[in-house]
């Protein structure tokens, strides 16, 4: 059995990795982080010095400010960490690399294996259409969502990036200037509402055509899952910087 540590326990992907693991005969969640420490079938604490469980692997599915102090425990523990929160920092991004050397780290900004089929698809796309096709990328989430745009969308534009011959600049504030769109440019656009899981949409505009590769998340549970399966594949990794398509591979 893997004990788990969650972080971000009482929060809505905290619900649903619990969900998910008690469907799981090889997880166990056996303690919780959280500012909210409203009791649950493990305990919670506000304060990672205080866990007293045996820990195995770390999900974390909280907050930003709270990733170095994870990777810490991580590192001085010497388990996996499982990041799953978005909105890092660039600096945080390059603690995170640099922690890997030592410490098992698995990150994603999404962790459905149809997003990550996505960006698989997207990459062959950008290939053939590149000289010819304008791409835009359009994100959709709830209204409680913090970060704009989406860590997915960020993640997406990067693989597009790394895939094309050119070397593309994200644009995200079209309003802010008056020019014509530039060929050499990711157009990256936020729409938030209601209680959209969230939805990712790459657009090729071509001249009389137009492509568009959708996913759309209808329920939370499918990060859950993903989280869940990263545990299992974590389990007596060495240190490295592992992601989706590590896990979709194996
Ligand atoms: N990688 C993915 O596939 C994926 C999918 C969904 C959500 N997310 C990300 O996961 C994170 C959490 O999402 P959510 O929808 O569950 O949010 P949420 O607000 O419902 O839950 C966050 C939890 O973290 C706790 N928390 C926040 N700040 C804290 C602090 N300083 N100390 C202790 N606890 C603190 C909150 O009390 C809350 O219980 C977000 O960054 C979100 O974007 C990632």
């Amino acid at each position: 059995m893997i004990n788990v540590l969650l972080c971000g326990a009482n929060g809505k992907m905290g619900n649903a990795v619990r969900r998910v693991a008690d469907d799981n005969d090889l997880v166990s969640i056996v303690a919780g982080f959280d500012v909210n420490t409203d009791p649950c079938e493990f305990p919670v604490y506000d304060d990672l010095a205080k866990v007293s469980e045996k820990i195995d692997c770390i999900i974390d599915f909280s907050h930003p400010s709270l990733t170095d102090a994870i990777l810490d425990y991580a590192k001085n523990n010497k388990i996996p960490a499982i990041i799953c929160t978005t909105g890092l920092s660039k600096e945080q991004i390059s603690k995170l690399e640099f922690y890997s050397r030592e410490t098992p780290i698995f990150f994603s900004a999404n962790m459905s294996i149809g997003v990550n089929l996505l960006i698989d698809l997207v990459c062959k796309a950008s290939k053939v259409l590149e000289s010819n096709f304008d791409i835009e990328i359009v994100e959709k989430h709830h209204n409680q969502k913090l970060d704009a745009p989406s860590g997915t969308a960020l993640a997406i534009a990067d693989a597009i990036s790394d895939t094309v011959s050119y070397n593309p600049h994200y644009m995200f504030d079209r309003h802010s200037v008056r020019q014509k769109r530039e060929k050499a440019e990711i157009g990256i656009h936020a729409v938030r509402g209601g209680n959209i899981v969230g939805e990712h949409t790459v657009i090729f505009a071509g001249c009389d055509e137009v492509i568009e590769v959708k996913h759309s998340a209808t329920s939370k549970e499918v990060f859950a899952v993903g989280a869940v399966r990263a545990a299992v594949f974590m389990y007596g990794k060495g240190p490295g910087l592992y992601n989706m398509s590590d896990l979709v591979k194996e």
